[in-house]
């Protein structure tokens, strides 16, 4: 008998069965900010990738972007709403402060049976959401989740900071899962933190701390603040790190992944962890140019249209990463099988 800790191996594990994405129906362009504030956009789509980017009016709110994206994962899992046992709505400008979104989820949708919260990761949302919802699969006290990545972070940034203000856009990705064979799904999750960052990029009024006050809000100061060198350095030296820990624990290595998903923060971003890993910028999903930096709905938007053409099929190894506020980061691979029959 070996004395030697071996991998845990759950009975069961999480698939994903269900993929769906919705974005507000407005479009800003690099040149229509141009014509708001001092930028071009060639300067915009050199330090970024981006070219334009989806803003809700102000009749749309996250949880309406969420509840569209929910229903269309539900459809295209082909479950109903009321199988559902947990809704996990990651976010950072949920509708209200409290309750959470998730609830309001429940409500729109009608699945009556099913727990909600809130989880605050920001743009690593959906890689931590995923970890945890995987984790209630595994454990066999729920089989079916949605897992929604949120936000509408047009509606929290400062638009007279144009190092900011033009990264940003709204949207909402949604994915089903459901308990299915433990040799595939989600095989492995690492999710971490380093709260020295807190300050890096962050909206720091609005909470318990620095509430609203009439002086914060004729002063113009109530809005999202990055230190964007700060943030790019970290960015990318942990996502290689977490990328390679999370293939390394199930004996992986770059050249299997057959599709990386990351948070659609900055195509430089994308390029240089692409180098740093050796995976080929052919595999590394890219959709930022058209949306900007989602939050925690990029991962599960880019998934969704990864899907829908067709460059994820049964077999493939696909590995989702996540990096923002807090600082967090985190990574999941999955072994993608597409239907669970456990
Ligand atoms: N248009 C034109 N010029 C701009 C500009 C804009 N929108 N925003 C900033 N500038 C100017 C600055 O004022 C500065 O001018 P100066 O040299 O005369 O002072 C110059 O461009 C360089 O600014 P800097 O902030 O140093 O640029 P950068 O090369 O670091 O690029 C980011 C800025 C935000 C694109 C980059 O830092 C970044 O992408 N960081 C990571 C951010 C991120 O991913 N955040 C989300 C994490 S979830």
């Amino acid at each position: 008998m070996s004395l030697v800790p071996q991998p845990f191996t759950p009975p069961r594990r999480a698939h994903i069965v269900g993929l769906g994405i919705a974005v507000p129906p407005q479009v800003l362009t690099n040149d229509d900010l141009a014509q708001r504030m001092d930028t071009t956009d060639e300067w915009i789509r050199t330090r970024t990738g981006i070219r334009e980017r989806r803003v809700s009016t102000p009749d749309i709110a996250t949880s309406d972007l969420a509840t569209q994206a929910g229903r269309m994962a539900i459809a295209d899992a082909g479950i109903t709403a009321e199988s559902l046992d947990l809704i996990l709505c990651a976010t950072t400008s949920g509708d209200y402060i409290w309750p959470s979104t998730a609830c309001i989820l429940q409500q729109n949708l009608g699945a009556t049976r099913a727990a909600a919260f809130d989880l605050s990761a920001a743009c690593s949302g959906f890689c931590y959401a995923l970890a945890t919802a995987a984790a209630y699969i595994e454990s066999g006290s729920m089989k079916q989740i949605l897992v929604v990545g949120a936000d509408t972070l047009t509606k929290q940034v400062n638009w007279s900071d144009r190092g900011t203000c033009i990264l940003f856009g709204d949207g909402a990705g949604a994915a089903i899962l459901a308990a299915g064979p433990p040799d595939a799904g989600v095989v492995s999750s690492i999710m971490r933190a380093d709260g020295s960052g807190v300050e890096s990029v962050w909206l720091p009024a609005g909470g318990t701390r620095t509430p609203i006050t009439t002086e914060l809000l004729e002063a113009g100061n109530v809005g999202l603040e990055m230190r964007g060198r700060e943030v790019y350095r970290f960015a990318a030296e942990r996502v290689p790190e977490v990328i390679m820990d999370a293939l390394c624990s199930v004996g992986l290595n770059p050249s299997d992944v057959g599709l990386l998903v990351m948070h659609q923060a900055n195509l430089r971003i994308m390029q240089t962890v692409s180098e740093r890993l050796n995976i080929p910028m052919e595999k590394v999903f890219v959709n930022l140019d058209r949306y900007g930096n989602t939050s925690a709905a990029s991962v599960p938007m880019a998934l969704c249209e990864a899907k829908a053409e067709g460059r994820i099929l049964p077999g493939d190894v696909v590995v989702t990463v996540g990096f923002g506020a807090g600082l967090t980061w985190a990574a999941n691979v999955i072994f993608w099988q597409g239907a669970a029959n456990g």
